[in-house]
């Protein structure tokens, strides 16, 4: 299994951090890839531990794997050494020559759009404004700060490379894919496409190298900030069902809906998907707590996954039933994928 990507199915926090750090100790790839930027937060649980990263990949939970940022990224260089420090990868992680890096004045830019802040809602972590600078060609680079050159390197020579010799890689794409820029809900989206394809395209690998394309889709919907949400239960209603969350980066509540079929749809074609993970069963299925095998599920549980399989049509290989690492049913051997 050469060359895999993670992708969010619905509008972010589907708990792709959770997923890619059970497959970083699973699989063991060699290298890992994270895109996107600063306004994505993924959770890792490990150890008893509770990590919330914006920038290192979730991957890190493996040692031996190595830590990139592709070139379509942008990072932020507090939140990277900050990273780097509470995940201990110093010496692992490399950042490509020419991934983007937001300065004070676009984070100060964002916070005074008050369309960006009020109506969308954005995280304000100066990612639209540094985008837009990039786009304007006169972002500044990684190759461009001397306090990264021991962490430079080309990440397409090395993913290629990778890949070609067989080793395994993952690439971890960042919110969802109902929050881009070309296929969400515009103008309530983010500064960059997040489908499968965008994310190759961050990282330099050609589509014919993809072997898997992992869709993760949480049990129910969430969105933060503005923008449509179909049948969008209120908070009282969230609450009753257990489905209240904080967002990650934010801090604020995330707007809550029943888990849905037509977005799900959508979202399999907008990026091939060829697996689903699904997140949060223990929401929808509470005494489902924690089991990591198939045939302990409960029968609704098993009833419910196999309807969204049949609907969706891509088969469900990996099933998330707690916030912990291991807290994981991994059918990749029953549907020959591993
Ligand atoms: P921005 O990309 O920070 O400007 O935010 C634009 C919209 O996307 C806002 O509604 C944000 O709440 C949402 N958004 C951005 N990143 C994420 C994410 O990682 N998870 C969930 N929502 C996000």
């Amino acid at each position: 299994m050469p060359l895999n990507i993670v992708v969010g199915g619905f509008f972010g926090d589907e708990g792709k951090g959770k997923i890619a750090s059970y497959l970083a100790l699973v699989d063991r790839p060699s290298i890992a890839v994270r895109t996107g930027s600063v306004n994505a937060g993924h959770t890792v649980i490990y150890n008893g531990r509770v990590y919330r990263l914006r920038l290192i990949p979730s991957f890190f939970v493996n040692p031996s794997t190595k830590l990139f940022i592709a070139a379509g990224a942008l990072i932020r260089l507090d939140i990277l050494f900050r990273e780097v420090e509470e995940t201990g990868s110093r010496g692992r992680i490399f950042i490509d020559f020419n991934a983007g890096v937001i300065e004070d004045r676009h984070i100060e830019m964002e916070r005074s759009d008050p369309f960006l802040s009020k109506d969308v809602g954005s995280t304000l972590q100066g990612v639209g404004y540094a985008m837009a600078d990039r786009v304007l060609r006169r972002l500044r680079l990684a190759k461009d700060f001397d306090v990264l050159r021991d962490m430079l390197i080309d990440v397409v020579e090395e993913v290629n490379k990778a890949v070609d010799m067989g080793e395994t890689v993952y690439i971890e794409g960042v919110q969802g894919t109902f929050l881009s820029l070309y296929h969400g809900t515009y103008p309530y989206v983010t500064s960059r496409d997040t489908t499968a394809s965008a994310f190759l395209s961050e990282v330099g690998i050609g589509p014919k190298k993809v072997d898997h394309v992992i869709v993760v889709f949480k049990s129910y919907v969430t969105r933060v900030g503005g923008g449509p949400l179909e049948n969008e239960l209120s908070f009282e209603e969230a609450e009753k069902l257990g489905l209240v969350e904080v967002a990650t980066v934010t801090g604020r509540r995330r707007r809550v809906a029943q888990f849905n079929f037509n977005l799900a749809r959508r979202a399999v074609i907008l990026n091939s998907a060829t697996q689903i993970a699904i997140t949060r069963l223990d929401a929808l299925f509470p005494g489902d707590r924690c089991v990591r095998e198939w045939d302990k599920l409960s029968i609704d549980a098993r009833k419910w996954l196999l309807d969204v399989e049949d609907r969706l049509r891509v088969p469900i290989t990996i099933i998330s039933t707690g916030e912990d690492v291991m807290c994981t049913v991994d059918r990749r051997r029953d549907y020959g994928v591993v």
